[in-house]
């Protein structure tokens, strides 16, 4: 029997290590699908079209940790803006969400347009500043040399292009769950996740 949870949210508000949580404490499969969209940003940057580097995306173009940097994360908001490139997507997110034994997966449009009957949707916020300072942390402690005024910015800047573009925006559903990490710790935030999973299971 498939069950689906969706999480969706701004960058660094805590979806992704709420999602792993929830994966593992209910053993559920886990997609981060932001991954998706960084591997054909980080393929644009090679000089790839993005619509053929989105229908030529592979799962194993996933597992890879060049995919977590500042540029790339920006030509994945890029990309994500293009009709063509989510419609090559859809398929392999939809036959994750519907697999046997429960998936939970994490992004923009999960609750809206992956999975709009996804049993549980939870929307994960956090206030921009507070998103700064944990995404800050986390690039320096990989040896990455930002400001937090660059992350600050870079999070404002794909904040207001995944809000405003025309497909699939970054919007909660209507039937989600608000979750405001700003002023609880991953702990807490992991809780509530749970108990609303669990509500529903
Ligand atoms: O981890 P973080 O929230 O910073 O980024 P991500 O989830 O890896 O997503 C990178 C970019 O991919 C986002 O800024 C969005 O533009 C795009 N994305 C999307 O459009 N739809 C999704 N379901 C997931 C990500
Ligand atoms: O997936 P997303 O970009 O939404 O965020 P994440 O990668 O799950 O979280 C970004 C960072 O914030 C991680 O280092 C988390 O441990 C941290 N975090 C936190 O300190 N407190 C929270 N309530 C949520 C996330």
């Amino acid at each position: 029997m498939s069950f689906t949870v969706a999480i969706d949210g701004p960058a660094a508000s805590g979806k992704g290590t709420i999602a792993r949580a929830v994966a593992a404490r209910f053993g559920f499969a886990h997609l981060d699908t932001g991954l998706l969209y960084r591997a054909v940003g980080a393929r644009t940057l090679l000089g790839e079209e993005p619509e053929v580097a989105a229908r030529a995306l592979r799962a194993e173009d996933l597992d890879n940790e060049d995919l977590r940097t500042p540029e790339v994360a920006q030509a994945a908001s890029r990309v994500a803006a293009i009709p063509e490139v989510r419609a090559a997507l859809v398929d392999f997110q939809r036959s994750f969400a519907m697999r046997a034994g429960g998936a939970v997966l994490d992004g923009r449009d999960i609750g809206t347009v992956i999975c709009p009957e996804a049993d549980v949707k939870l929307f994960v916020t956090a206030s921009a500043e507070v998103r700064a300072r944990r995404r800050h942390a986390e690039l320096v402690g990989k040896g990455h040399d930002v400001t937090p005024g660059q992350v600050l910015a870079d999070i404002r800047e794909r904040d207001a292009r995944d809000a405003g573009r025309a497909d699939a925006p970054m919007v909660a559903a209507e039937d989600a769950m608000h979750l405001d990490t700003s002023t609880l710790d991953i702990d807490a935030a992991v809780e509530a996740a749970c108990a609303e999973v669990a509500r529903h299971r």
